[in-house]
């Protein structure tokens, strides 16, 4: 993709005429506020307006008056059936998708199954530019099981990408597992999962992605790659709202060669029997563990809709573009105010985020986040140690909002606003 872009407002007022998109932005919630630029979407989603009236009812019909017997109208099968929709966005298939838990404890029990299930073999492969949780999951999972896995990490090739010569030669006969984020939370690097996929089956590996950074924005092509596993948040581009439960995935084939580690009532087989002795549901329920936040996880579905209505492709489209036009605006504006591009310029190994490096990113950040010389206010988010992370969201992120976004950054450097803020970091940065 090569557009030819122009710096004036009225290119991208123009380019948001053409948005074949643009109507989604009317499906969230605005708060009345038109100077307030979200960049964040990658964090957390914005609300959509149906999960406010939805959550009304939840709370107010589902939960005060139906009370119990709402688990037998639509709580019950809600895990089963959002799988089946987020199957609809991975490019899975009914039946091999759940909604359960956190990223967290779903990597836990798929990576613990897959190395139980990968007898004789004693590595896992993962990245340096992997989100911590998993590398901290897979060193426990290391711990409890006596020492007896080594977690082997490919290196980077530069700030952005991965050293895919070093990854594929740490991938071996002697690898259990390979766990890689599909798409890099700094960086936004992003793996050809096909190429990956089957150089880890050729060397007899499973491997389990982390969805998180690209479900619902990038393509993902589970059953095209015949990915084995993976796992992802559905509060970042799915808009299933903070802390919503994650999803994993288990290749039909593999289900029921594969074991929980957490053999909760949700997963057994006939919960309601009582029984004394755990035996598995069968398919992808086994994965379950305990009853669901069931209010989060009724927020999920009207994100999930407006995805699909929306396309992948379509979405996906619009991503390139908005992060092209991007990286355009801030070569041509802002690289002369110190600030480097922390992502890939080939679109194909890119994301739906944008990473800036700046020495003062922080202070920038904060600048943009409480503006204290500016009517508007820009969302984005810090990463350590010097990386502004802006999200491009196509479902409501508009053109003109991005070129305003380097306006406002070239003033605040410009006018050394930034230096009114403290280096201090917050709780959550
Ligand atoms: C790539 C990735 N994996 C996992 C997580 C953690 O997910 P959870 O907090 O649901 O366990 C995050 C959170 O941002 C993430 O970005």
């Amino acid at each position: 993709m090569n557009p030819t872009f122009d710096l004036t407002v009225e290119f991208a007022n123009q380019l948001d005429e053409k948005d074949v998109l643009s109507d989604f932005r009317k499906q969230f919630y605005f708060a009345g506020d038109t100077n307030n630029i979200y960049l964040d979407g990658n964090s957390l989603g914005r609300l959509p307006l149906k999960t406010k009236t939805l959550i009304a009812d939840v709370v107010e019909k589902q939960w005060g008056t139906d009370l119990i017997e709402s688990w037998n109208k639509n709580w019950y099968t809600k895990s089963v059936e959002l799988g089946n929709k987020i199957a609809q966005i991975i490019e899975a298939s009914n039946g091999e998708v759940i909604v359960s838990d956190s990223t967290s404890v779903n990597l836990y029990k798929l990576a613990k199954a897959a190395l139980k299930f990968q007898k004789g073999k004693f590595q896992i492969v993962s990245d340096v530019f992997n989100f911590p949780t998993d590398l901290y999951i897979l060193q426990g999972i290391i711990q409890e099981c006596g020492n007896n896995y080594e977690l082997i990490l490919a290196r980077q090739k530069d700030e952005i990408s991965i050293d895919l010569d070093d990854l594929k030669s740490k991938i071996t006969e002697k690898t259990a597992l390979v766990v890689l984020s599909l798409v890099a939370f700094k960086s936004a690097f992003f793996y050809n999962s096909g190429e990956i996929t089957k150089w880890a089956h050729e060397k007899g590996a499973l491997i389990l992605w982390d969805l998180s950074h690209a479900v619902g924005v990038v393509p993902i092509e589970l059953n095209i790659t015949n990915a084995d596993l993976a796992v992802g948040c559905t509060y970042k581009y799915l808009n299933g709202g903070p802390g919503s439960p994650a999803f994993l995935y288990v290749r039909k084939d593999l289900q029921e060669k594969l074991s929980t580690p957490i053999q909760g009532w949700f997963g057994e087989e006939n919960p309601f029997e009582f029984k004394l002795n755990y035996c598995p549901a069968p398919g992808i329920k086994k994965f379950l563990s305990g009853t669901p936040p069931v209010i989060s996880q009724m927020a999920i579905e009207p994100g999930l809709d407006i995805t699909i209505e929306a396309g992948i492709e379509n979405i996906h489209s619009k991503s390139i573009l908005q992060t092209e036009y991007f990286i355009y605006l801030t070569i041509e504006i802002l690289s002369k105010y110190g600030f480097k591009i922390g992502s890939p310029l080939d679109y194909k190994q890119r994301g739906s985020h944008v990473s800036l490096q700046h020495s003062e990113a922080y202070r920038i950040c904060q600048s943009l986040i409480q503006p204290k010389k500016s009517n508007f206010k820009v969302i984005p988010d810090f990463r350590e140690p010097d990386n502004i992370r802006f999200g491009f969201t196509p479902l409501y992120t508009t053109f003109t909002e991005i070129w305003q976004t380097v306006e406002r950054i070239k003033t605040i450097v410009e006018t050394y606003e930034f230096e009114q803020f403290s280096n201090e970091r917050k709780l959550v940065t």
